[in-house]
């Protein structure tokens, strides 16, 4: 029987990606179906942002992307080259932990903690763009972040008293109303 001719597979095709990670400028090379998510984790070795469902689902990959928080797992590291980055470990001031960082711990707003870096880069992003003026808010807005251990209320509570909201004591009896991240 003949053999067949061997095939080469073409070398993997890689790009220089300049991010500007947490106040620090790094470059990588990377293949375009890398995604953001992928990069922070395996080649920045920040493994703060967590993968839930990796399909923009669950926001446990929330990031903020020149301010703005984006589903890490849907945004592909090649089209992000020249952009800043802050994940959960750019949050805190040295020892001091950002405002969010500490209600959150204030009131009890995790459990296994999972999505607790997706929920805090989240209302980061939510303080900035301005839009929430109620606790209600506060539940639609961040529906993109789940948490399956249904922290639901500590949470609300935690980003309300950060934001000053007037009915930050409130205690909803209901979750959160599930979605994309609003980006
Ligand atoms: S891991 Fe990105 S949204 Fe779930
Ligand atoms: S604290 Fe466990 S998933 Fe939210």
């Amino acid at each position: 029987m003949p053999s067949q001719p061997t095939r080469s597979l073409a070398p993997l095709q890689r790009h220089p990606v300049r991010l500007r990670i947490n106040g620090e400028e790094r470059t990588f090379d990377v293949e375009t179906w890398v995604t953001l998510l992928a990069l922070l984790r395996e080649r920045a070795q920040l493994t703060g942002t967590k993968k839930g469902c990796d399909h923009g689902q669950c926001g446990a990959c929330t990031v903020l992307l020149d301010g703005r928080r984006v589903n890490s797992c849907l945004a592909l590291a090649v089209m992000q080259d020249g952009h800043e980055v802050t994940t959960i470990e750019g949050l805190a001031q040295g020892e001091e932990l950002h405002p969010l960082q500490q209600a959150f711990i204030d009131h009890d707003a995790f459990q296994c903690g999972y999505c607790t870096p997706g929920q805090i880069c989240s209302a980061v992003g939510l303080m900035a763009e301005g839009q929430a003026k109620t606790a209600n808010d506060v539940r639609e807005l961040m529906s993109g972040n789940v948490c399956r251990c249904a922290a639901y209320p500590q949470i609300v509570r935690a980003v309300t008293e950060v934001m000053g909201l007037d009915d930050a004591e409130q205690t909803p009896a209901a979750g959160y109303v599930t979605g994309p991240v609003l980006a």
